[in-house]
């Protein structure tokens, strides 16, 4: 256990050294700091967030790291060993924005190239750190921001927190390139207790949206909010809020729409409701869904207002959930 200690508190010290480097990279990649202005982005943001570079060299870590060959640089996610045993830096000539746990701990990275190329964005691998499942990015720098909003936002991506924050919406968190889970969930709800999800507009983002609120279902409560806002197709909230500004962006937050009527409306819409054979259709792939909420009021509600849609009474929907077999959720 000390031994684990020793090397956690190791394998932080270097993802700490890595980001002084990349900061300091940014300061001299004219490339690069031209591209964040082109994306509008102040030198202040950057400094917030702590963005930085990394350079085209293939080994440029070995500029602070003399002991390049060191297995933890490997388990760090920082140095890749190729199968011939040769090693280089795994991010080069990228913009770097670095990812903090809750207690503001570096514990990996995502950096997105500035050119032509692919991935656009990479992140750091799996680590004893770092899981993507569990972390959100920009959760660390949006602390203040959430407790003043009184809301997290929750976007796709890094550029989307760090494009709200340019233009002063602070509360906004991304998920890491993977679908939402129930740990991002119970982060969020020791952060605030109303969620809004505003992904992308197009159907990428309304399939994120939705695997979102299959995440929220078995964690809704009375006493939370979750909401969904959907953007123009054509949008993310780094786009919407270049081209119409804080204030237009902060009504569409304000107009979210509640977890309840997306998940009616969602259901609804991928069934013929105005006939029998759509309408059990339609419970059908409701039920399971239903189940998984937790007792309380918000419930009753729920299905109340979903017997409603598919015309049956609550007793009758009711006794159709008893039957149903469990969740397998
Ligand atoms: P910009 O083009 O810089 O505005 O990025 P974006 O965040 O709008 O990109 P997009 O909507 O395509 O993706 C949203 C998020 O998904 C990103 O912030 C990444 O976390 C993730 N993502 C996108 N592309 C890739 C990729 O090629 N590889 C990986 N691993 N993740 C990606
Ligand atoms: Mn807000
Ligand atoms: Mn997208
Ligand atoms: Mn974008
Ligand atoms: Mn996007």
């Amino acid at each position: 256990d000390k031994r684990r200690k020793e090397e956690v508190s190791r394998h932080q010290q270097i993802l700490d050294m890595a980001q002084a480097h990349y900061v300091a990279q940014l300061k001299l990649a004219q490339p690069a700091i031209r591209y964040l202005k082109q994306r509008g982005l102040s030198g202040a943001i950057a400094a917030r967030f702590g963005l930085g570079w990394a350079g085209t060299d293939r080994r440029g870590l070995a500029a602070i790291f003399p002991q390049y060959e060191d297995p933890l640089l490997v388990e760090s996610g920082l140095v890749i060993e190729a199968d011939d045993g040769r090693r280089y830096d795994r991010f080069r000539e990228r913009i770097m924005f670095p990812i903090r746990n809750t207690r503001g701990k570096l514990i990996g990275f995502g950096g997105r190239i500035i050119g032509k190329g692919e991935p656009k964005y990479l992140n750091s691998p799996e680590t004893s750190l770092f899981s993507k499942g569990h972390e959100l990015y920009g959760l660390w720098e949006a602390r203040a921001g959430i407790r003043s909003a009184g809301h997290v936002l929750v976007v796709e991506g890094y550029m989307d927190v760090v494009g709200l924050a340019q233009h002063g919406v602070e509360n906004a968190v991304a998920t890491l390139g993977t679908a939402t889970t129930a740990f991002h969930i119970e982060k969020l709800l020791r952060a605030s207790h109303t969620i809004v999800f505003s992904f992308d507009g197009d159907t990428a983002g309304r399939r994120a949206a939705w695997r979102a609120l299959n995440a929220c279902l078995p964690l809704v409560r009375d006493d939370v909010a979750m909401r969904f806002l959907f953007l123009p197709t054509e949008h993310d909230p780094d786009s919407y809020i270049q081209a119409y500004g804080a204030e237009a962006f902060r009504a569409t937050v304000s107009e979210a729409m509640p977890l309840s009527r997306f998940m009616m409306d969602e259901l609804a819409s991928r069934h013929a409701m105005h006939e029998a054979e759509g309408r059990a259709a339609c419970v059908h792939e409701a039920l399971p869904l239903l189940a998984m909420l937790p007792e309380g009021t918000l419930r009753l509600q729920i299905e109340r207002e979903f017997a409603k849609r598919v015309q049956l009474t609550p007793e009758e929907l009711s006794g159709m959930m008893r039957d149903a077999p469990p969740p397998s959720n």
